[in-house]
């Protein structure tokens, strides 16, 4: 493995120890909402003189470490968990006796639980279940998989992992793994993922779960009452693993499947090796929101094949995705649709930047980022997705297109199961740039798009003009020059219902929102996305009749993006705050861990509010 910096949210070691393999014997305990069991590190020793394993942990309760040897016949080890950091867990230090530390890869077993409060757990209730049935889910991004398993959590370290599962009776287990088939006792799952994966792609559900095909190496996982719907939403799933073959070269997972999750998922999706989680707000009913398909899907090549070597730069993972996810936006449902998407991200992008410029944190919006001493959760915004997805786009224009497919399949190929950080990826570059017939990008620019803040000179023209009629038919509505009933939305997309929706001013009439909202049904309900944007209107023009679904619709989801674009348009006026407040008291129970943090940085953004809510 290639030397990279030491990553600032792991404790780890990689010049001491690393650690290949992964083999988990867990049960899950859904009354006390822990799990408790053996991880079994298959460990290299890189440096012969090192007697230390480090690992990182958080929350764990560790009763035993053991060294497993080649005969079978086990050591105890000594062993120190330090105190916790806020930030990055407990430090897990494993000694070894001087017999053993010669031998240059070693078998390591962990005996512990984990704790109710797991920062990667989300334990439902059977009431936050389409079925009514428990459920348990992990989230490893960024930094959470050491609150469930102690290992090296650097996404510089690729494992493989075999997994042993304990369930309830009646419930399922599924991984980011395949499933090993045979004669388990009731209640038991085994899996094995064998392609090398960073620790933060292990991932785990337990549910009422069901399968469906769709086609030879595609499917769907969800509950009962959901499969129909979701098999007929994500039908054209076939046909987007092909579109990805062909733009960024085999797919090297083996299968994709979909686990379409319960409301409270914390993400739009989730780009879990194998099966992506979902969340069940991207079943629109018209498949108007497969782009987060298509984004999950992606990640298969950017992120979970050639990955980001620490969390300074999400941007290597996200950008790429974004731009990928924009190029089969475009080759499987039109150009049209993929320009809404790219002038509504944009316009995103832009007042992403400006609110950074306005909170005094401009340097947040260069792509790679120094987050040591943060939390990597901070990293994430529109910088590292559109401004990332941009400065691949910026490449595209430079290459043209033909060339620069050419170029996405050698950079896939050539770094294939590797970590990568800037370093690396602009050495790369700038070979590549110099081989006959490559265009000129000097490093100053590629330096200004990973380094600076803000859009660089070299930023491309965003075409807008595809929302024309759209913003037309805004300014006319307000000016009282079409009527409400006289709207042509049988014809719009959702993204043309967001961009008409975010056209309207501050100060747009009481009366006026009455009517839009009577006549279009608008709510809580319905398609998430024109969802979102009414409730921003709702927010923004302080439209106090719908107050009651905008609270409706934070208590009914726990995706990142809805909640925390919500969140953050309240907290920009005290009154909006003291909404946001209310509102989150009822409805943090239900939001993940990270999202609960997330919407305390907005609404009580002074330092050291996390410990005192
Ligand atoms: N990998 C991300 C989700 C994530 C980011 C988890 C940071 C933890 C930390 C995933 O691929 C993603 O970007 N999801 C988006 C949807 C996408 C279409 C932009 C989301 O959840 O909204
Ligand atoms: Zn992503």
């Amino acid at each position: 493995m290639t030397a990279h910096a030491a990553d600032p949210h792991s404790y780890a070691d990689t010049g001491k120890f690393v650690v290949r393999h992964v083999a988990l014997d867990l049960s899950t305990d859904f009354e006390a909402h822990r799990l408790a069991g053996t991880a079994e590190l298959t460990v290299e020793q890189v440096d012969p003189a090192a007697d230390e394993l480090v690992l990182d942990t958080r929350g764990l309760e560790i009763s035993a470490v053991h060294l497993v040897e080649a005969s079978g016949r086990e050591r105890v080890l000594a062993f120190e968990l330090a105190e916790p950091d806020p930030i990055l867990g407990a430090r897990l230090s494993i000694g070894f006796p001087h017999c053993c530390a010669a031998t240059s890869q070693m078998r390591i077993r962990i005996a512990y639980r984990t704790s109710n409060e797991a920062s990667a757990l989300q334990w439902l209730e059977p009431s936050q279940t389409f079925g009514a049935k428990p459920y348990l889910y992990s989230q490893g991004q960024a930094i959470h998989t050491r609150s469930w398993i102690p290992l090296q959590d650097t996404p510089s370290v690729r494992v493989t992992y075999e997994a042993r599962i304990r369930t309830p009776p009646g419930l399922v287990a599924v991984m980011s793994a395949s499933r090993v088939e045979g004669t388990w006792p009731a209640g038991e799952h085994a899996f094995a993922m064998k392609q090398p994966i960073p620790p933060y792609l292990i991932a785990l559900a337990v549910g009422d779960l069901r399968f469906q095909a769709l086609g030879d190496r595609t499917g769907v996982w969800t509950e009962p009452s959901r499969l129909a719907a979701a098999a007929r939403e994500f039908a054209d799933l076939p046909r987007m693993l092909e579109a990805g073959e062909q733009m960024a070269g085999p797919y090297r997972w083996d299968r994709y499947d979909l686990l379409v999750m319960p409301r409270a998922f914390a993400f739009g999706g989730m780009e879990n090796p194998r099966l992506s989680f979902i969340s069940p707000s991207t079943v629109a009913g018209d498949r108007s929101l497969v782009a987060v398909i298509v984004h999950e899907l992606a990640h298969s090549w950017s992120g979970n094949l050639v990955t980001n070597a620490t969390w300074d730069d999400f941007w290597l993972n996200e950008g790429f995705t974004t731009y990928l996810e924009h190029r089969l936006v475009e080759e499987l449902y039109g150009e049209r649709r993929a320009q809404m998407e790219s002038a509504i991200a944009y316009g995103e992008l832009v007042r992403t930047i400006e609110d950074l410029e306005k909170a005094g944190r401009r340097e947040d919006s260069a792509l790679h980022l120094d987050l040591a001493g943060r939390d990597p959760d901070e990293g994430i915004s529109d910088v590292a997705y559109q401004k990332g997805r941009w400065f691949v786009s910026f490449l595209e224009e430079r290459f043209g297109r033909p060339a620069f497919d050419a170029f996405l399949r050698a950079y896939f190929d050539a770094h294939a199961f590797q970590s990568i950080d800037p370093p690396t990826f602009r050495a790369w570059l700038l070979a590549y740039l110099k081989r006959p017939g490559a265009p000129a990008a000097p490093a100053a620019e590629i330096d200004a798009w990973i380094s600076q803040p803000g859009l660089p000179a070299t930023m491309p023209k965003v075409a807008t003009g595809v929302f024309e009629g759209v913003d037309m038919l805004a300014s006319d509505w307000r000016a009282g020059r079409v009527a409400t009933g006289a709207l042509p939305v049988k014809d719009w997309i959702p993204m043309e219902w967001v961009r008409f929706l975010d056209q309207q001013p501050a100060d747009l009439a009481d009366d006026r929102l009455g009517e839009l909202r009577s006549t279009f049904q608008l709510g809580a309900d319905g398609n998430t996305e024109i969802a979102l944007s009414w409730l921003e209107l709702v927010i923004r023009t302080g439209y106090e009749p719908a107050y009651p679904d905008l609270e409706r619709f934070l208590l009914n989801t726990g995706r990142w993006r809805l909640v925390e674009t919500l969140f953050s348009e309240l907290a920009r006026t005290e009154s909006g705050r003291a909404l946001g407040e209310r509102i989150y008291a009822k409805a943090k129970p239900g939001y993940h861990a990270s999202i609960r943090e997330a919407v305390e940085r907005l609404l009580y953004p002074e330092p050291g509010r996390a410990a005192s809510q």
